[in-house]
């Protein structure tokens, strides 16, 4: 089969999304398609496009690992030689037309938020993931927690804030604060006093024009991967030091998860249970991620919903993938059949 791999573009998880993309590319040709890794941004320019997918290269052979700070974007748009006008880069559209199916490897704001699964649609691109609304609806965390909310989701109390709106939020210390439509822990602060909340609105309004503050939910993390509407194992997650945030999720060795969580069956089956209501209630299709945070007392609070999950070597779908004897390759071969499925 013909594969596309999309990775990179211009959000704020760039360098996690490039080694999502070279894992599942390897995968890919370790499962014997013909497969190309592409940065969706910066596209590819050279005079054998026709012929691409039969080529020998190794189009991961340049990506880097992971480094301890997010990346710099300016620094990315100014490689665009035609200005970078247009999201897709030179010849992305026209190779992933070429393709049988296109693996989503992106994280952020566009490719996760639903606008490139709507323009593949219309552009007759077949992808892998969920459609463009449950897209949309996830990546703004405000409204996933308004339909939490409707649907009798526990979710930690919060408040959106807009920029340029009276900043006040009826929130107990400490809080959380964080942009509205981010990941990988960019743009999320826990601040425990009106000063550190100043500077951490500041900061979250830096990547976005809406912020949530929220209640701080102390006690254990937790995740649960449902799979074509069936929950997985789930993993706990447990930072060696701080909160779970940009370093701790990526650098190896700095947090450890565990699989199954060692919660008992009841907890268990209860995070299960509200991820796949979530993922009714947000109307996801194939396969998502629901993060949680599990108070002293031993109540769930769903946090949010991944519509694409990592896919690095400290990722968590392929963890609980694992504990029910799916390796990661086959994790990634049964993502693309599901995109061939309606
Ligand atoms: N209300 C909360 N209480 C406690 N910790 C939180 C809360 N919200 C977020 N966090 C911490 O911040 C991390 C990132 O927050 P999350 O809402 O999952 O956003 P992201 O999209 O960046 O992953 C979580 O994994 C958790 O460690
Ligand atoms: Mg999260």
């Amino acid at each position: 089969m013909k594969v596309v791999v999309l990775a990179g573009g211009i959000s704020t998880e760039r360098d996690v999304s490039l080694i999502s993309g070279k894992l599942i590319y390897q995968a890919m040709k370790r499962l014997g398609h013909q497969a190309v890794l592409l940065d969706v941004y910066l596209g590819m320019e050279r005079d054998d496009i026709d012929g691409i997918f039969e080529s020998e290269e190794d189009f991961a052979a340049d990506i880097a690992d992971i480094r301890e700070i997010n990346p710099d974007i300016s620094e990315v748009k100014a490689r665009r030689k035609d200005g970078g006008k247009c999201y897709f880069g030179p010849n992305v559209i026209r190779i992933c037309q070429m393709a049988d199916a296109v693996f989503l490897g992106l994280h952020g704001e566009d490719g996760e938020n639903g606008r490139l699964q709507a323009a593949f649609d219309l552009l007759g691109i077949r992808y892998t993931g969920t459609d463009y609304v449950s897209s949309a609806l996830a990546m703004d965390k405000a409204l996933a927690k308004e339909l939490f909310a409707a649907n009798g989701i526990p979710t930690p109390a919060g408040a959106v804030l807009k920029k340029g709106q009276a900043y006040s939020a009826d929130v107990p210390y400490p809080r959380v604060v964080k942009v509205c439509k981010g990941g990988s822990s960019i743009g999320v602060y826990i601040v425990k006093d009106e000063a550190e909340y100043d500077a951490a609105l500041k900061a979250a309004f830096g990547y976005g024009d809406e912020v949530l503050v929220e209640q701080y939910i102390r006690g254990r993390e937790l995740t649960c991967c449902v799979l074509e509407g069936k929950a997985l194992p789930i993993v706990e997650i447990a930072p060696k030091e701080g909160f779970y945030d940009y370093k701790n999720k990526y650098q190896a060795g700095s947090t450890v998860e565990i699989c199954p969580a060692p919660v008992g069956p009841e907890i268990t089956r209860r995070v299960q249970e509200i991820s796949e209501q979530v993922f009714r209630v947000l109307r996801l299709k194939k396969y998502a991620r629901m993060d949680f945070m599990l108070d002293e007392q031993d109540n769930p609070y769903c946090l949010e919903a991944n519509t694409l999950p990592g896919m690095t070597p400290t990722s968590l779908i392929p963890q609980e993938a694992a504990a029910v004897g799916i390796g990661y390759d086959q994790l990634c071969q049964k993502i693309i059949d599901m995109a061939f499925e309606d």
